[in-house]
């Protein structure tokens, strides 16, 4: 498979089809260009517009974006809004209370239908049933839940009466949990018994009970658990409650709290580089502003449109595109629980087929292990399926290669169909760069034009700009609405981690190197620049793996680098050191498999590490340092051209040639 080099020299080039162009939010370049020529002239004024356009407002605002305290930015701060008002009283004022807002298919293939009207009412009574608990405006809520109409209702139930949620997707371990519980300070866990996934049932209560016995969520008052499986738990009087029973004879009305437009909507942890998680913290109004905005612009949302986002709600893509963009513009969207390969690899076509979805939306990852499927078995392949309702399909999480993008383009979208490459993070709240499916003229492999409003750049280490074909740190120059506004508990982190000094201290830093065309200004995107790594569209930083490591007895010392993979994108390669002498053969093998089921229980089986090598010691500097890029050399089963003159112990480098 292609390295990410060659996206540099792709010239395909794929025009929006016409009719596409005709009806869309924004049609043709010259809509797009009229728009950033808008935004050039007034950049406040533009936002004013679309934000008064675009939602609903308690008390309008009369400043847009307020700059005093930056990089700490307000947007629209003296309005007040309420999210859940926007995503689900809208509309049922606006017709579409007995329109279907969610089809929900579960892992076995159950279908249900929900309409706006018992969204809405569901919300409410969760909303009732969260403050009959003392649950209010301000305080925390952790969600470990897993996809189901329910774990919709739970982040529009806060968002209702204005407490701040915290979505920790169900991958994570206990440990994982715990850190995050004790850092928002929660009041309470809406958790379920089990969540149901590719037709095996997996604990989530029992690891909420792990994570809360490991002490010091002093916070903490209830746990909520909503019986997915209904196998036996155990049950901590007190402390733990049945869904069921918070929401029996709870109201179906309930009045939106109006917060500030500011006011947290909700904290996500996300790896950085260094440290813990970082708990990215988003505001109300801004936040909900971009994802209306993204899903008429990006997405090119319609009435008729059947939408689906095939993300989970733990990652900010569910958020964005299923708990809140989707509701806000009135949109039908499957909500689906389950695997893409069960009960087969077809899964995802023959639900596209069965609900006539129109928009599709999925990470690269997907696509690529599903291609290998039908590379295996014609019987899952997009062609023995009717996909033929489609018109827009969508990628997001990480690079796609040109290889994966042309399959994709051809097999599911039948050609007809243009791909929205979005580039974007868990930090920008929505979409940032990305093709307009009525515009764009797509070219593989490149996510292509920033969004209107959006002011992304390509600079060097001090901030000055770089010409067009050389590659840089990619940056956004001018706040925007949806950006976060810092990290939970750390606001000096944040201003160190986005509005970095070297760069002159106002730009925001993306994390990601990038490049733009010569003749077009497309951007691709060429990864990050920071010791993140992206598995699968899962970001995880190599530091968090490496202290995991390192907290097992046995351990030394532990790099982690990122191996470019063929499915996942990246995979994860551990070079160990332990306290006994390296183990070979056998007893190597066992002890990565005991150090692999340890990252899980430290982290979560996502961050696992896919290769293991044992050495007596790690490549270092004379100083000290650890040659990552050495590392990432070895990882690959590249040979090596550096200078290694200065390693104590060259031979090293041959033990570490062989992975576990
Ligand atoms: C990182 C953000 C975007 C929401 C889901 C992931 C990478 C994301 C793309 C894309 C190339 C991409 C970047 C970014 N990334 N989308 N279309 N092309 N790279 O959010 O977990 O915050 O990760 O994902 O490296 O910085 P996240």
């Amino acid at each position: 498979m292609a390295d990410i080099e060659t996206f540099k020299q792709e010239n395909r080039v794929f025009a929006p089809p016409a009719e596409l162009v005709k009806h869309a939010a924004i049609s043709g370049m010259e809509a797009y260009q009229a728009l950033n020529a808008e935004f050039a002239k007034d950049y406040e004024g533009t936002w004013a517009r679309l934000a008064k356009d675009n939602l609903k407002w308690h008390k309008p605002f009369t400043q847009t974006l307020d700059e005093s305290n930056a990089p700490f930015y307000k947007w629209f701060a003296d309005g007040q809004v309420n999210v859940s008002y926007n995503c689900l009283d809208v509309n049922l004022e606006n017709g579409n209370a007995d329109k279907t807002a969610v089809i929900f298919e579960s892992d076995d293939g159950k279908v249900t239908r929900v309409s706006y009207r018992e969204l809405h009412q569901k919300v409410c009574q969760f909303a009732n049933g969260l403050k009959s608990l003392g649950i209010k405006k301000g305080d925390r809520v952790v969600i470990y839940m897993p996809m189901s109409v329910e774990g919709v209702a739970a982040m529009q139930a806060c968002a209702r009466i204005g407490a701040t949620h915290s979505v920790v997707f169900g991958g994570f371990s206990a440990k994982s949990l715990h850190e995050r519980v004790i850092d928002a300070g929660a009041v309470a866990v809406l958790t379920a018994d089990y969540q149901v996934r590719g037709g095996k049932q997996l604990a989530l209560k029992s690891i909420v009970d792990e994570a809360l016995a490991m002490g010091g969520c002093d916070t903490l008052k209830h746990v909520v658990v909503y019986k997915r499986a209904g196998a036996e738990i155990n049950w901590v009087e007190g402390r733990d409650l049945w869904l069921s029973d918070v929401l029996a004879n709870q109201s179906d009305v309930c009045e939106p709290e109006w917060v500030d437009a500011e006011h947290p909507l909700f904290i996500l942890y996300t790896s950085g580089s260094t440290g813990k998680p970082k708990g990215v913290q988003h505001a109300s109004a801004g936040y909900l502003l971009w994802a209306v905005l993204t899903m008429k612009w990006t997405f090119d949302i319609k009435p008729d449109d059947v939408y689906w986002c095939t993300a989970d709600i733990g990652w900010i893509t569910g958020h964005t595109y299923i708990a809140y963009g989707p509701l806000a513009v009135g949109a039908t969207q499957i909500v689906f629980e389950g695997v893409p390969t069960y009960p087969n690899a077809g899964r995802f076509w023959d639900m596209v087929a069965r609900h006539k979805a129109t928009i599709f939306y999925t990470a690269p990852t997907a696509i690529r292990s599903l291609i290998k499927a039908a590379d295996a078995d014609e019987k899952v392949h997009p062609k023995q399926y009717d996909l033929s309702s489609l018109r827009i399909l969508g990628s997001v999480g990480e690079p796609i290669n040109p290889e994966a993008w042309m399959w994709y383009y051809k097999n599911v979208g039948q050609e007809k169909c243009p791909i929205v490459d979005t580039f974007w993070q868990t930090e920008t709240g929505g979409h940032m760069i990305s093709p307009l499916p009525g515009a764009t003229p797509q070219v593989p492999g490149s996510c292509t034009l920033p969004l209107p409003g959006i002011t992304a750049a390509i600079v060097d280490e001090t901030g000055n700009d770089i010409p067009n074909g050389n590659g840089g740190i990619l940056v956004v120059k001018r706040p925007w609405p949806s950006m976060i506004r810092t990290i939970w508990n750390d606001p000096e982190r944040f201003k160190k981690s986005y509005f970095p000094e070297e760069l002159g201290g106002n730009i925001y830093l993306a994390g990601d190197g990038a490049v733009r065309n010569k003749e077009t200004g497309y951007f691709t995107i060429t990864g990050r620049i920071d010791d993140v790594l992206n598995v699968s569209g899962h970001r995880m930083g190599t530091m968090e793996i490496e202290s995991a490591l390192v907290a097992n007895s046995i351990v030394a010392e532990a790099a982690v680098v990122g191996k470019p993979d063929e499915t996942t994108g990246e995979s994860i390669c551990a070079f160990v050191v332990l306290k006994r002498p390296r183990p070979t053969g056998e007893e190597a093998k066992q002890i990565a498999k005991e150090l692999r089921d340890w990252v899980a229980k430290e982290i979560g089986p996502i961050a696992k590490p896919k290769e293991i090598r044992f050495g007596d010691n790690l490549p270092k500097t004379r100083s000290g340092k650890i040659m990552r890029r050495l590392l990432r050399v070895l990882a690959k089963g590249e040979a090596i051209t550096q200078d290694v003159s200065t390693l104590e112990n060259p031979a090293i480098l041959d033990q570490l040639k062989e992975a576990q």
